[in-house]
């Protein structure tokens, strides 16, 4: 079994090769001049079982991952692991108003072609992967989002809202602090209303735990939110870490920092989720 990089996610398919005890390869993949995409695995020849770690996100990430898996296959791999660390197109999981695509289930069936196994980390909603005709996993980054701050003082870690309270309930067992969510509504793409809410945050060190941060919005007002009921720090982490537009720079100036796992490689994604997908993928979990 071998490890194949694509170019979203160097650094984690490197950590997760490491993890597993097992070869890692870094695809060759370039660019023509008219932006279409080639890649080559430059191996004499493959193992049986492969892995390949490669985003769906943005649209050049999801064509190369379908590239990567086709290139496999035709080396010969036969069990193909397709690990996308950040799904896109994973919250249009619904036709919302007639006449819109169903994207969740086309980028699903999409990675079917070449795979019989599906692995996502925090997708937005697991549900999504019963599209696939094949085995999945869902793999939480919780438990690496809690082992990073276990004994740096966190006291409270906060969900922005109840449906989030999952996630924020495994990282504050992980760290042994207390849990509690805030009532987020969003009035728009970029604006979100964090509606009063009795949380005890006076004096403490909140963490504020999401699996997205995308415009900041939420984040901010949270932050703030969390800033109005007294708590002395505030940090923000999420799994996955696009911050569009300036939201990091946004965020730097109502948090005492911000984090994010290397799902998507940034400038904070400083928490690997390799251990806990190399976990799941031992079958261990
Ligand atoms: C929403 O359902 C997600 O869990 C995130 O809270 C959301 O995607 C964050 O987006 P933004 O950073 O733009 O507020």
């Amino acid at each position: 079994m071998l490890v194949i990089g694509g170019t979203s996610s160097r650094n984690l398919a490197q950590d997760l090769a490491q993890e597993l005890g097992t070869k890692f390869i870094q695809a060759n993949v370039v660019r023509f001049p008219d932006g279409e995409c080639y890649v080559r695995i430059e191996e004499e020849e493959l193992d049986d079982e492969v892995i390949i770690v490669q985003n769906t996100h943005p649209d050049t990430s999801l064509v190369e991952m379908l590239l990567l898996q086709d290139a496999a296959a035709g080396m010969g791999a036969r069990k193909i692991t397709t690990v996308v660390p950040y799904f896109g197109y994973a919250r249009q999981d619904e036709r919302f108003k007639t006449g819109e695509a169903l994207s969740a289930k086309v980028m699903i069936r999409a990675l079917e072609l070449n795979s019989k196994h599906l692995v996502t980390i925090d997708v937005h909603k697991p549900i999504i992967l019963d599209w696939f005709r094949g085995q999945t996993n869902d793999v939480h980054a919780a438990p690496c989002v809690g082992r990073f701050f276990d004994g740096h003082g966190i006291d409270l870690v906060l969900a922005p809202d109840e449906g989030a309270m999952q996630r924020a309930s495994e990282v504050a067992r992980v760290i042994g602090a207390d849990v509690d969510h805030l009532e987020k509504t969003r009035l728009s793409g970029e604006v979100v209303r964090m509606a009063p809410k009795n949380v005890d945050a006076k004096d403490k060190h909140a963490l504020i735990v999401d699996d997205i941060i995308s415009t900041g919005g939420t984040i901010e007002a949270a932050a703030n939110q969390l800033k109005i009921l007294g708590a002395k720090s505030v940090i923000a982490v999420c799994t996955h870490g696009l911050f569009t537009k300036n939201a990091l720079d946004r965020l730097r100036k109502c948090c005492n920092a911000v984090y994010s796992t290397n799902t998507i490689e940034n400038e904070v994604s400083v928490i690997s989720v390799a251990p806990q997908i190399a976990r799941v993928l031992r079958g261990q979990i």
